[in-house]
């Protein structure tokens, strides 16, 4: 489904749930990261790209005159026929079901900036692939605050708004994040790749719109638990890193300077920085390669990336290798310029930078070979770049 297929499908869900057309119709995308993995929270570069899929929400003020149902925003989601009530006359607090967080938080972040939240009927759906590493909390984040701008009339700055998004994940969900995520799906561009500078949040558009290639998205289907703990201790790690270099971030440390300070370091410590400060260099890099339609030069790049995930920074997982050398194994020839994991690893998506006229023989390859080496049916599916969070109706 496009987007606004999608957006009038969830109209009708609405009207179904509230029996009135919805008022608002908003949208915020899930990404991809192309290469610059774990390089976020060391202020270094990252390359992502909105993708076509979408968490949307339809809205309207409560139909009810009934002063109690002034008093919550009331979500329905569609997939899971589940509802989320949430008071919004004292300050939002987490609650259940689970999902609910991520709107809470970014509704808490609104009220800490002073905004009185109106009440709302809401139809919410979600195609982002949930757990599968694609930013579908971050998705969800966004778009709840473009529906609060949308329903209050006033738009804050983009960059703001990933920001709240960031701090509702830290806070609601407890994962300590980076800038990434939040940050593509409210300021993506259509056609475009999108080089953040995570330390000055400026952004530079790659675009990304050669019709001979396509970026390829394989869900592994598999989620490590180990995730969300081995996350935070990667941070820790890097920030144990930069102090031993005495720099304020990795993102100020160079190759040379970790070689000279590696007995001051452990071996695992030397190995995270090592990937770090190689991954922002591969990063910068990449997005020249692309701007060049270097696709060949590109492609290498992101299995360096993948190689240094893996055996350096070690958040790879057998099923993620194992798409990644089913990519080798067709290589250029068969029409795959590259392939990495992507996002924060453990399971997940990888991602592979293919020949337009090669993807469906390369899908049906990938899904067999992976099959067959892992016993688990993978999802494969193609995006161009897609645009940041949208008003569709206002
Ligand atoms: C997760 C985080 C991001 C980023 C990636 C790894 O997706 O949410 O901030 O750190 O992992 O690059």
């Amino acid at each position: 489904m496009n987007l606004s297929e999608l957006a009038a499908h969830v109209a009708a869900e609405f009207q179904n749930k509230y029996n009135r057309p919805p008022r608002w119709i908003v949208a915020a995308p899930g990404r991809v990261n192309v290469i610059g993995e774990h390089t976020d929270y060391n202020d270094g570069f990252v390359l992502p790209m909105a993708i076509e899929r979408y968490a949307v929400m339809a809205a309207d003020v409560p139909a009810s005159q009934f002063a109690s149902s002034f008093s919550h925003i009331s979500i329905y989601d569609i997939h899971f026929d589940e509802s989320a009530t949430i008071d919004i006359t004292a300050p939002v607090t987490k609650g259940l079901p689970k999902w609910s967080n991520y709107i809470r938080g970014v509704l808490a972040g609104f009220q800490n900036r002073g905004q009185k939240i109106p009440a709302l009927e809401v139809a919410l759906i979600s195609t982002v692939p949930l757990g599968g590493g694609l930013s579908s909390s971050a998705a969800l984040e966004v778009c709840t605050a473009t529906l609060i701008e949308a329903a209050t009339g006033k738009k804050i700055d983009p960059i703001e708004k990933a920001l709240l998004a960031q701090t509702a994940e830290h806070e609601f969900a407890g994962v300590p994040c980076g800038i990434m995520d939040q940050f593509i799906s409210a300021l993506g561009r259509e056609g475009n790749l999108l080089l953040l500078d995570c330390r000055s949040r400026k952004t530079e558009l790659v675009p990304m719109n050669d019709l001979s290639v396509e970026l390829l998205i394989v869900n592994t289907n598999v989620k490590h638990e180990l995730g969300s703990g081995e996350y935070a201790k990667r941070r820790a790690e890097c920030e144990g890193a930069a102090k031993i270099l005495g720099v304020n971030s990795l993102r100020d440390a160079t190759a040379d300077q970790l070689e000279k300070a590696k007995e001051k370091m452990s071996e695992v410590v030397f190995r995270r920085a090592r990937h770090v400060i190689g991954e922002i260099e591969r990063t910068v890099r990449a997005a020249k390669e692309i701007r060049a339609s270097n696709w060949t030069n590109a492609g290498e790049l992101m299995y360096a990336s993948h190689a240094s995930l893996r055996d350096d920074y070690e958040v790879s997982c057998p099923e993620l290798d194992a798409v990644v050398e089913i990519a080798e194994e067709i290589g250029v020839t068969g029409g795959v310029y590259g392939c990495r994991m992507t996002g924060g690893g453990f399971g997940g998506c990888a991602v592979a930078l293919v020949k337009a006229g090669d993807v469906d023989a390369i899908t049906k390859k990938i899904a067999a070979d992976y099959k067959t080496k892992t016993g688990i049916e993978a999802t494969i599916f193609s995006s161009r770049p897609a645009a940041g969070a949208t008003i569709i109706k206002s």
